[in-house]
Parts: C-alpha cells; structure tokens; sequence
C-alpha cells in the first residue's frame, strides 16, 4: 500500500527517484508524484496514473536538485487524482510530506486545524498530517524534528512518513509505525524507501527502522534515531543486504509474473539450501531447533496469514496434521484479529508472509504474543516487519516477488512448511525411517519436477486461448489439493478478472452443480494420489452436465484423459507435495489468459502487493 522513496546526498535525485517509484510500484499504482528541494524551494509534480505518466509529467522539472521524496499510491482516503496523490504541502508551502498508512483519527484532527484556519485542496489523511506538523512548528516554535515527533504522538494509526522542510534544503525527518522503511546508507549520503529494492546498486547498507521509531538525515551529519514517544536515542542497527539487481529484473521475461513462475525451481532448492540433507536425513533449521519443545509440546498450532499466504497456511493444515500430528487450525488474519480469539500459552501461532508486513497478520501476532502463545513468522522479504515481530522465525529465501500475484512465495511457503512438519513429526516419532527418508528424497526431486511440470507451457498456452473469453470458472480439488483449487481460482480473478470459485470436489454437489452448463470450464485436480476414483466421479458427475474439463492429471494418466476436454500433466510425487506440482499449470493458465485479454499481469488492477492498512 504505497511506495516511499528519498534521497539526500551528493547525486541528482530524481533519476534515484523515479527509479525507485518503478520499483516499489508493486505497492500501488494509482498515482506518483516526487517533490525536489533545492535553495529555490521546493518543486512538485505529481499526477495520477503510474509512475511512467509521472515521468512524461515532470519533463519540464529543473531536475539538478540532491534531495527529494517520491511517492506511489494506493488509494485509501480520497480517489486516485491529481491533487490527491502525494506529496502534499503544507498550507504555507514550507512543508512537503509523503506518508503510506492510514491516519485513523484525520477527521478530528482536520476539523480543529480547520478551526485554526487551515484549508485543504485533498481529500487525503496525509494532508492534514503536514499540516499538523506544520501547526506544532508554529505554536511550538519548534524545529521539523521535533514537531514530526509531538505531531505523530497526537495520531492514531499507521504510517511510513518522510518530511522535508523548504527552510532546510539539506535534510529528511522519517517516521514509521506500523509501515516499513528502510534507510540505505552510502557515502554521506542517505536513501529512503518501503524496502531495499530502490537502493540496492548504491549500498548495501540498511537500516530498518522499528515500529514507534523517527530519524533525521543530512548531509555531513551522522543519522541519529529516536524514540517518537520517550525522545529515547537509539543505536542504528545497520545491516547488510544480500539482494543483488539481477533478482529484481525482468531477465528477459515478458513479465515478473512468469519469471517467478518459472523461477520456483530455483526458488524451492533455495528454500531448503542448507536446511535440509535429504541422504543424511537430516533437517536443521535453527528457529525450529531453538523452539523444538515448543513445537513438540504445542496443544495446537494456529496459522494466520491472507490472500495467497493462506491458501499455503491451508495446504500446510493437511501436511501438519497427516506428518507432525498437531492439531492445526487457520484464520484469516483479519478476521482472527477481531474476534475474542482462544489462544494463550502452550499455543504456537505460525504468521505467513510473503512481504512480512501485512497490517491484519502483524495484528494477529500481536494478540498472539499478548496472550501468551509462542509465534514462529514465515516470512520471504528479510527484515520485515513480521519476522522482527516473531519470537523466531524461517525466511522463505524465494528472492523478491514483484508480480503482484503471488506465485513462487506460494511454494517456497509449502517448502519450508512442509521441512517444518517433518522436523516435527520426526522429533515426535510418528514417522518409520523410511518413511521420513522417503519424504526428504520427494522433496529433494521436487525442482526438477517442476521443471518438467513448466515444460507443459506451450500446451496451456492453448487451453488458455480456448477458455480466454470464459465469464466464470470454477476449480475444484480434494484433500492437500483442495487449497490448490483455491489458490487456482484466486490467480484467475486477481490477473484476469473472469470471476472463478474454488471449492472441495465433493462440495460441487451442494450448490456449485447448479452452475454448470456448456459454458461453464471447470479445472479439476486429479492425480493419481488423493482420492482418484472419488474425483473421477466428480469429473463424471460435470460432464453429465455438459461442462468443460480442464484435468490436471499424473504423468501417464489415460481414465481422466478420455473424459477430459483438456488434460494437463505433472509429474508423481508424494500426496503431500503435489500441490507443488499441480499448482504450476493453474499459475501458468492464468498467466496466458490475462496476458490474451490485455490484462495488466503484474500490476492487477485495485490490488497492490503489500496490504500494509487494514
Ligand atoms: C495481497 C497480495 C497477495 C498476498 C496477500 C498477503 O493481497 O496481492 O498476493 O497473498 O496480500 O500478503 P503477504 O505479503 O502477507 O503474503
């Protein structure tokens, strides 16, 4: 939700900028906008529309300036337009401010400054927030840090903010709570952003700042952070990033979403790189071994997680259950927030997270944590807000997933939960030697399962052509691939917009039959491991009624081939990890038919990538 980038330092800013914006563009896209500073003031240009509109926009900007701010939205207070992308003025013009969160109490706030005289040309929280500061500097006769400080501890809510001062064109005051930024830290000179990615051929130097943090940045200073409630200072804690460019280029693909695809094989030996010595049958992850009794004494293991994450949270449900035994259950994040939930000491709560920052998950950990429960954060995007937040933690080591449809995170998730299941199922003896080295070898042949399982591609290229104008879908799957199913239907609506539904097979008999007719395709996962003969009743069951079978089948399958207008192949495995396999050819139809119907694939619309607001 939002991207924030800034510069201060010896460089021309907004080429850092606009490179940046590009890059966290991911986070929402419905408008851009950079702010310069220079002696002359400061200089706006901002529009709706994405960050390539904002360029074409800012052609006329004096562009020699060495510090600014960049900003892309998603819209939460005020419709995606001119005036109300960011950055926003303060009412005298001194102030410039770019903010992703939400201010929950703006309303109170906006009528008193309204009492005080002060007017807004937005519909935005944030511009009550300059003004705000702006109010405190006045009254206060204070400096820009401190009245960002006295400011913020009059909000409710959540935010990533950077401000900067016409006055002092040589400085930058951040603030987070509840919003990620990181700092990179070059050769006097500082970055700013919502993650790593704008910085990362600059320094590999990053501060992460913590929730209830504030810093100032100039040029020949040191940074200091501080406390925003206590004024506290506190000790930068600077970290090295092992990301490099490559990872968050195109590499030749037409879209970030088929490069992760095609990526997961790399993505899910990375995920057990070093974790798991499949011939020694040996599993080590140093999270897991830290908390073994934990895992082992759990009464039960709650996953919270949304969207995609929680499609994996789901898959993860069978697995633990089946291998480790514990009694799992799986909440929405959002929804186990805000009921009374049960949950206290002797409970483990695993958080899944691909970019480990997601406003409803982090609040699930925090009651989580209140009530006593050990949280273990699954998450990919190191550093994040989530894996700080966790008592301990596995990093899924996916690399970073721009398309905003989630593809290789969803595996790489499986991966290590599944390496978490057996490390916990053996430790509890409820596997034979041989079936725990069984399980570890599977794993191990899972990239190159994939691999030919990708090989498929050009096949479901013309499934895809045969069902592009389609007005609804339904997926169905049973047992581990019933979550598939869900994941399935999720990746159609999100990139395509063709409604699709995702239901456990035998379901489809207390309502969803209802729906089908000739023109209604339904993609059914039936492999070999996992109910067969009861699917293939349910594949009988559709084509009685004249609707069209997609199969995801096993290698070598010829029962479901005969009924099945289109049948596609992946390779054998064990029952547990087949949603590794079949869920490829449910990512890759998707893909080919948002990119037939002239979809935007990588940025969907209304959807953005990190969902840091509620
Ligand atoms: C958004 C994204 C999804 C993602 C979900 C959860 O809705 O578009 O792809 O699955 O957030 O995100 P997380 O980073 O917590 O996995």
């Amino acid at each position: 939700m939002c991207g924030i980038v800034g510069y201060i330092g010896k460089k021309e800013a907004y080429p850092i900028l606009i490179k940046g914006l590009k890059r966290l563009e991911y986070r929402g896209y419905d408008s851009a906008g950079v702010a310069l500073s220079d002696q002359n003031g400061i200089h706006l240009c901002k529009t709706r529309g994405k960050v390539d509109d904002l360029s074409a926009k800012c052609e006329h900007l004096e562009k020699s300036p060495r510090i600014g701010l960049g900003h892309t939205r998603w819209a939460t207070h005020g419709e995606p337009s001119d005036v109300n992308s960011h950055p926003h003025y303060s009412n005298s013009g001194d102030l410039v401010i770019i903010h992703n969160g939400i201010i929950e109490n703006y309303d109170p706030l906006r009528k008193e400054l309204m009492n005080r005289g002060y007017s807004f040309t937005s519909e935005t929280d944030t511009e009550v927030l300059v003004n705000l500061i702006e109010d405190v500097m006045v009254n206060e006769e204070v400096k820009l840090g401190k009245a960002v400080q006295v400011a913020l501890n009059q909000t409710i809510g959540a935010y990533a903010i950077a401000v900067m001062d016409k006055k002092k064109p040589n400085e930058i005051v951040v603030a987070r709570l509840g919003s990620p930024l990181a700092i990179g830290v070059g050769d006097d000179e500082y970055f700013i952003a919502s993650d790593a990615t704008p910085f990362i051929e600059y320094t590999k130097d990053a501060i992460y700042l913590n929730d209830g943090e504030m810093a100032v940045l100039r040029t020949h200073k040191p940074l200091k952070i501080r406390n925003i409630k206590d004024d506290s200072l506190i000790d930068p804690y600077v970290q090295k990033l092992q990301m490099n460019l490559d990872q968050i280029e195109k590499g030749g693909y037409d879209h970030f979403m088929l490069k992760e695809i095609f990526e997961q094989p790399s993505a899910i030996a990375d995920t057990y790189r070093g974790r798991m010595l499949a011939d020694r049958g040996i599993i080590n992850m140093s999270g897991i071994e830290d908390n073994l009794d934990k895992f082992r004494n759990a009464k039960r293991i709650i996953i919270a997680a949304c969207g995609t994450s929680w499609h994996a949270g789901l898959v993860a449900e069978y697995i633990f259950e089946d291998i480790a035994r514990t009694p799992v259950e799986v909440e929405y994040a959002s929804e186990f927030r805000y009921r009374n939930p049960i949950i206290g000491e002797g409970d483990v709560l695993i958080a899944i997270s691909q970019s480990g920052e997601t406003a409803d998950t982090m609040a699930a950990i925090e009651i989580a944590k209140q009530n006593g429960a050990f949280v273990f954060g699954v998450c990919n995007v190191v550093g994040s807000s989530i894996s700080r937040a966790s008592h301990a933690g596995a990093y899924t080591h996916a690399g970073p997933e721009i398309g905003v449809a989630s593809t290789k995170a969803f595996t790489t998730q499986i991966t290590i939960l599944s390496l978490i299941a057996l490390r916990i199922g053996k430790e509890k003896g409820n596997l034979s030697k041989t079936e725990y080295f069984s399980y570890l070898r599977e794993l191990e042949l899972i990239p190159d399962k994939i691999k030919k399982s990708l090989v498929s591609n050009d096949h479901i290229y013309l499934v895809a052509d045969a069902y592009k104008n389609a007005k609804n879908c339904l997926y169905l799957g049973r047992g581990f691939n019933f979550p598939v199913a869900l994941e399935g239907a999720l990746k159609l609506k999100e990139i395509s917009y063709i409604h699709a539904e995702g239901y456990p097979a035998a379901e489809m008999k207390h309502g969803p039959i209802a729906l089908i007719d000739e023109e209604m395709p339904v993609v059914v996962i039936a492999t070999k491991l996992g109910h067969y003969e009861k699917v293939v009743s349910n594949i009988q069951e559709i084509k009685s009624r004249k609707g069209k079978i997609i199969a995801i089948v096993t290698e070598g399958d010829e029962q479901v081939k005969e009924m099945a207008d289109h049948t596609i192949e992946v390779p054998e495995t064990h029952e547990a990890f087949t949603p590794l396999l079949t869920t490829i050819p449910l990512q890759l139809l998707s893909y080919h038919i948002a990119v037939m119907l002239g979809r935007n694939v990588d940025q969907p619309r209304n959807l953005a990538k990190s969902v840091t607001v509620e």
